[in-house]
């Protein structure tokens, strides 16, 4: 099938997540044939640098060898068996390494298949705990300007407008709570001192506080200090409420360590982990959580069981893509390996101080932003197809550019990545 017939098809057929389908009108559908390392390839010869990791989800590169090879190993064996009465070896690995990365403050994995799945398996999850110890608390605390996923108890504890307006009648009963809007330590101090005074007033209500460590990445990668997450902790401690740590976006290298909350030397009671966990590969997220909660559903009856389920929770495929990323980044010292890139980016983000129209570049690890001035209406939809042009996919959040390479980026990349970014936002 040629790139024109594959996209006229699609376009009669898809329904593409996230998008105004008459938008296709004027913006083209990329037919992609290939992806290797940084770089997509269409069906006309282009290539783009992925720069925002597929949705944040490749951390090591397209085509991978060592994540193919794992895949196939365990494609020869099977690729799926339920996991109420079975288990297997690719996931109680990974189970293994997953609570071995925690140092052991979180004991027991449950399987999903995608991150709102795993928001939602960690919001019950808390709200059981409390019924199951004999408190019913109907509350959950997120903040300002957070985002948590689709599924409708995910887009509850979520707040971007754009995302949760629509179905505002539907959701459940959320506090938002406000967000430090930078990384300095007044705002840290400010949000701490508003989230402390909201737990006071709901106190025996609240069953978790959600948050996303170090960068709130879908609301327009607002960035807050690792101090701020180590206040979070005091705080929920102070009012006996869980923490729940949302590093679906942020770990697996995206900031700078393997886990973002890492930084502020906290630990969660209980942690989302999804998109990187493949390497982009396959479907799948975990909930973790510490020994305390899981005791609590641990009993002779079954109505205090986690009676929750998908289908294709720890699927065998994704657990040996998931298995092989864990080994990459302990074998080839990604992490290690990061600090010069990081280094790198912030260098390349600095030159665009010289432009007036660019405000507030900022930067966490892997992950540099900033906004641009414009009048334009669309700036998402104009700089992505400006960056087509420049050989790089860059997908804006209304005026806000930001990047999310893969963590193998090297700096030639990271310099045509820049150059085209320049180039791209020259026209807006
Ligand atoms: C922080 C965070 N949590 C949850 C999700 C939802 O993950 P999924 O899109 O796999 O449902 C996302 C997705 O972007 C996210 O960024």
């Amino acid at each position: 099938m040629d790139f024109n017939t594959l996209a006229k098809d699609d376009l009669s057929l898809v329904w593409h997540p996230c998008m105004q389908m008459k938008d296709f009108e004027k913006t083209p559908i990329i037919p992609i044939k290939k992806a290797c390392g940084v770089f997509l390839f269409d069906f006309n010869g282009n290539s783009y640098i992925d720069g925002i990791s597929s949705w944040w989800v490749n951390n090591l590169g397209h085509s991978n060898e060592k994540i193919n090879n794992a895949v196939k190993a365990q494609l020869d064996n099977f690729a799926h068996v339920m996991t109420a009465n079975f288990t297997h070896r690719p996931m109680v690995e990974l189970a293994k390494k997953l609570v071995k990365k925690c140092n052991g403050a979180l004991s027991r994995v449950f399987f999903a298949d995608n991150g709102s799945s795993a928001i939602e398996a960690a919001l019950k999850l808390s709200f059981q705990y409390f019924k199951n110890i004999g408190q019913t608390r109907e509350l959950f605390v997120a903040f300002e300007n957070s985002y948590h996923g689709e599924t409708l108890g995910a887009l509850s504890v979520g707040d971007v407008a754009l995302y949760k307006k629509t179905y505002e009648e539907l959701l459940l009963k959320t506090v938002i709570t406000p967000s430090p809007k930078d990384k300095s330590s007044e705002e840290s101090e400010r949000a701490a001192n508003e989230l402390d005074k909201t737990l006071a007033r709901l106190e025996g209500r609240v069953c978790a506080v959600i948050i996303e460590p170090l960068v709130q990445c879908a609301g327009y990668m607002r960035m807050h200090s690792p101090s701020f997450l180590t206040k979070l902790r005091e705080i929920c401690d102070k009012h006996g409420v869980h923490l729940i740590l949302d590093e679906i976006a942020v770990g697996f290298g995206r900031t700078g360590t393997f886990f973002a909350h890492e930084q502020a030397g906290i630990r969660a009671d209980i942690m989302c982990l999804s998109k990187g966990i493949t390497g982009g590969y396959m479907p799948l997220s975990v909930t973790m959580c510490s020994e305390e909660i899981y005791s609590a559903f641990y009993d002779e009856k079954v109505e205090k069981a986690f009676l929750h389920s998908h289908s294709y929770s720890g699927n065998a495929l994704a657990c040996a893509a998931a298995n092989a990323v864990m080994d990459i980044f302990e074998q080839e010292d990604i992490i290690q390996n990061l600090q010069p890139k990081i280094g790198k980016i912030t260098k390349r983000l600095s030159e665009l101080k010289e432009n007036a129209k660019i405000k507030n570049i900022r930067q966490t690890g892997m992950i540099a932003a900033f906004e641009v001035d414009t009048t334009l209406e669309r700036p998402s939809l104009e700089i992505f197809k400006e960056g087509l042009k420049h050989g790089i996919f860059i997908r804006p959040l209304g005026n806000t550019v930001y990047i999310m390479p893969p963590l193998t980026i090297n700096n030639d990349e990271i310099d045509k990545l820049f150059d085209g970014i320049k180039k791209s936002i020259m026209k807006v």
